[in-house]
């Protein structure tokens, strides 16, 4: 899969199998735009984790940044993409929130 990605960066793949991937890391405080909610995600849990404590019907299926589900426009921030579907358009102007961080330790999200 990353020669693929060498030659065709947008190359969408598809994989069938989780891959392994680590959601842990610093803690990341987000902003929740159109909630108007700010919340703090601790070193050891998910922003997918702490975003379903507020706004329970958020969507998302694999947990494990595979599926595409839980994919969020970031407004604002860097984020520190984990996962191994999204292109690097898409990566421009979204994340997976179920295992993705934040380079900055900030992000604004639209939900
Ligand atoms: S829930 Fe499947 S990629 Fe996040």
């Amino acid at each position: 899969m990353d020669a693929v990605l060498t030659v065709r960066p947008d190359a969408r793949l598809e994989r069938f199998h989780p891959s392994t991937v680590h959601a842990a890391g610093e803690e990341v405080t987000v902003e929740l735009r159109r909630s108007g909610k700010r919340l703090t995600v601790p070193a050891d849990r998910t922003v997918l984790e702490a975003v379903r404590e507020e706004l329970p019907d958020v969507a998302y299926s694999c947990e494990q940044g595979f599926c595409g589900t839980c994919r969020v426009r970031v407004l604002a921030g860097v984020p520190d993409h984990r996962d191994e579907i999204l292109t690097e358009r898409e990566r421009e102007h979204s994340m997976l929130i179920c295992v993705s961080r934040a380079r900055d330790g900030e992000l604004t999200l639209d939900l």
